[in-house]
């Protein structure tokens, strides 16, 4: 694995959409730095040069959603290859995606699906997580999804099991700290003890998106929290971030918004917003450090 030379910067980024590309380009927003999915790169050489451009003065943070590390039938190495053409010409400060099962005999699910965590997962996992990174030739980030189902067949936890996977293969972690909180409701653990569970060195990189609350059509009464990245960020969502900053430090972190997408002006808000809480956390060990 080469090192890299360029570092995400520790602040906050926004998601980088195709609808909003042109107006970037032209407008050049004070933005610390830009997430985008490879996926919608790939076929479009112009939006491709567009990118390629902005990364010459913006950090970039290259999120696939078509890589699955948890595929039973193994990586879409085609896939794999055309991400690496398109990272080796953005030279990208981080490469990630997530810890699940989006693809099942070729075809792709839209749906990020779980899988359980146990020694048979792990080693199919790290495997994968292996190949991902030689494929790429540079480190990978893995992100924790966000869950609807705890598995019957899983024996250990998540976080022990992401630490697993960072110790056998060096890969980084992504730590969705909006996942967190709603796989904490949904799944009815605590998510501050998760964030507390979480491997810190390892923690590359977190993540902020909106959820909305939906009836549970198997518990009339009870609320399933799910993971559109289509409002802004929730209250208690801030406040969980505001822990994992004082667990993890100041980390890049992504202000995730997918679909209903907003104006750029409302993405760069909600990231002054996660700024301004570091910067908070930071005044405080301050006067903790000074006192
Ligand atoms: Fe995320």
């Amino acid at each position: 694995m080469t090192a890299h030379h360029r570092r995400a910067p520790a602040c906050a980024g926004i998601g980088l959409r195709l609808p909003h590309l042109a107006e970037i380009v032209a407008t050049r927003p004070a933005a610390g730095w830009f997430e985008i999915h490879p996926e919608n790169f790939l076929a479009n050489p112009h939006a491709t040069e567009l990118l390629t451009d902005l990364a010459r003065d913006y950090p970039i943070s290259v999120h696939s959603v078509g890589v699955s590390v948890g595929s039973a039938g193994g990586l879409d190495r085609a896939h794999l290859a055309r991400v690496r053409a398109l990272v080796d010409a953005i030279d990208p400060v981080l490469v990630s995606g997530h810890l699940a099962w989006s693809t099942h005999e070729g075809d792709y699910l839209n749906d990020l699906l779980p899988l359980p965590y146990n020694r048979e997962s792990l080693q199919l996992v790290s495997a994968h997580v292996d190949e991902v990174q030689q494929g790429l030739g540079r480190p990978y980030v893995v992100e924790n999804p966000s869950s609807y189902v705890g598995i019957a067949s899983s024996t250990m936890t998540e976080t022990e099991f992401l630490g697993e996977l960072a110790d056998r293969t060096g890969c980084r972690l992504l730590c969705d700290v909006s996942n967190v909180w709603l796989s904490g409701h949904n799944l009815g653990y605590d998510p501050y003890v998760y964030i507390d569970a979480m491997p810190a060195a390892a923690i590359a990189e977190l993540h902020l998106g909106g959820f909305v609350a939906e009836e549970d059509e198997g518990n009339p009464g009870e609320q399933v929290l799910v993971d559109t990245h289509d409002q802004r960020i929730a209250e208690p969502a801030w406040d969980l971030y505001a822990h994992a900053l004082r667990r993890f430090g100041p980390k890049p972190t992504l202000i995730e918004w997918d679909s209903d997408l907003p104006d750029v002006a409302t993405l760069l808000a909600e990231a002054a917003r996660a700024d301004a809480i570091a910067a908070a956390g930071s005044d405080t060990e301050r006067r903790r450090a000074a006192g």
